[in-house]
């Protein structure tokens, strides 16, 4: 089948190719994207690392990890185009001199050379400059880079200052795949093409929302990475802020992303600050401890491998948020997101007022509030938790919470739901600091420290489990 046009080809060059993002992300979605003829036919992946292996040793570890993270089964006849794509270099990227090698590898006359930073943030600066050394950058490079971008502001400054030395603006692609979730993206057409969405979307309707990221995984090997980084560094601060904006932003006037960028920042700058007056209050942080999942006995956080055993990173983050604007005064956000928890979930759920006064006393006490519940992953779809009369003929009137169930695999069921990197690989802290609190441990399996609970319990409110 022929290839869609409006894709040209490249040299993608997957720097890490054989760490854990470019395992479990990368070439699953490069398969999945050739899968869907979306990859040019003149289309090259060159792995690079630090490790000796030949061409075909990379074909093989692309085919493990296929094997072991693509659920759908490999195609043969998929495979066999892609991997004619791969090849790898062995280039140690702290050596300047080395990143020569790429000279005789790239063709910029005839594609574009897209160079995906798959590594530590520590790294960033190394590839750069030995990029610009190699003198191979022209007007048709870029580079993609994920978070986190630095440790704090100052790092960061100096990361983005040495990427701003080597490339343009506009070749530079800082990339959260969350952004490329078909459910996240379906945030924007829930709330700006829904009148029943648009008109209730403040303080006066509802009364809290909590947006929680729920993983099943540890840290998956990635010890140094992870220990360095911490849950807070490696998901709150990108994912799930990324999800607040979206949920809290003014409509944007168009969805040029400009437009949209401009309304998420107005969000950020709203943010109420957490200090070292109420961090105690507003944030929980976490250590998972041994436990189980799905049955099986799985090791705690300071017994994974290469563990330094007096870490005191955290696997797990809540936080109470407040948006000092006039849509959201009032309003709390709870956010959560941990590794080992109960099982994956990343879900919104809008907790709508209660109604003033309750005719239905009979029912219930209390009436239970309305609840919009948009499930991003798995299980994708929305749901609004109801209340409806039982059918009969009974004297009272009785009610039963019911819902309102979409399902977007039943909805769309021709459709590929994409999982984030698809999209964006073809687009091509500081309170803690002086808080000394060490994180709280929880048994692997489980939602969570229970000063989680605590959190919110504070202001009256539960977790949805
Ligand atoms: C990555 C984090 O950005 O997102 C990982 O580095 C995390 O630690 C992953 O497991 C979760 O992504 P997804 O798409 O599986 O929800």
């Amino acid at each position: 089948m022929k290839a869609k046009k409006t894709y040209k080809p490249c040299d993608l060059i997957i720097y890490g190719a054989l760490g854990d993002l470019s395992k479990r992300k990368l070439l699953i979605s490069l398969y999945r994207l050739e899968n869907a003829n979306f990859i040019e036919p003149d289309t090259r992946i060159i792995g690079v690392d630090l490790h000796d292996i030949k061409n075909t040793g990379f074909v093989e570890i692309a085919r493990k990890s296929l094997q072991e993270f693509l659920h759908d089964g490999i195609d043969e006849s998929v495979w066999e185009r892609f991997s004619a794509r791969l090849s790898y270099l062995k280039i140690d990227l702290t050596q300047m001199d080395q990143y020569r090698q790429l000279n005789a590898v790239i063709d910029q006359k005839s594609r574009i050379m897209v160079n995906y930073f798959a590594v530590s943030p520590f790294l960033f600066k190394n590839i750069c400059q030995g990029l610009a050394k190699s003198g191979i950058l022209t007007e048709n490079s870029r580079m993609v880079m994920e978070k986190p971008i630095g440790h704090d502001l100052k790092s960061s400054k100096e990361i983005n200052d040495e990427v701003a030395s080597v490339f343009s603006e506009k070749q530079v692609y800082r990339i959260d795949h969350y952004l490329g979730k078909e459910t996240v993206l379906n945030l924007l057409a829930l709330r700006f093409a829904n009148s029943i969405f648009t008109t209730n979307w403040n303080h006066n309707t509802i009364d809290h929302i909590q947006i929680t990221v729920a993983e099943e995984v540890g840290i998956e090997g990635r010890w140094d990475y992870f220990d360095k980084t911490g849950q807070l560094r490696d998901m709150l601060q990108n994912h799930l802020l990324q999800i607040l904006t979206f949920i809290a932003m003014e409509p944007p006037a168009n969805l040029e992303a400009e437009s949209i960028h401009n309304e998420k920042i107005k969000v950020l700058k709203a943010l109420r600050p957490i200090t070292s007056n109420n961090v105690e209050e507003k944030t929980v942080r976490g250590q998972y401890t041994a436990g189980y999942i799905k049955g099986d006995a799985v090791p705690g956080y300071l017994e994974e491998d290469g563990a330094n055993t007096e870490s005191t990173t955290e696997s797990f983050v809540a936080l109470r948020v407040d948006i000092d604007n006039w849509r959201w005064a009032g309003v709390p956000f709870y956010l959560r997101t941990g590794k080992r928890l109960t099982g994956k979930r990343t879900e919104i759920v809008v907790y709508f007022k209660q109604l003033p006064h309750n005719i239905f006393k009979d029912s219930f006490r209390e009436l239970p509030p309305n609840k919009l519940i948009i499930h991003l992953q798995p299980n994708e779809g929305v749901e609004i938790e109801m209340l409806n009369k039982i059918p009969g003929i009974d004297e009272h009137i009785k009610l039963k919470k019911t819902k309102l169930d979409l399902s977007f695999s039943d909805a769309f069921k021709k459709s590929r739901i994409f999982g984030g990197y698809e999209k964006l690989v073809l687009e091509a802290k500081n309170a803690w600091h002086h808080y000394k609190d060490t994180p709280k441990p929880y048994p692997a399996g489980t939602w969570g420290p229970v000063a989680s609970v605590a959190l919110i319990a504070r202001d009256g409110r539960a977790w949805e489990e």
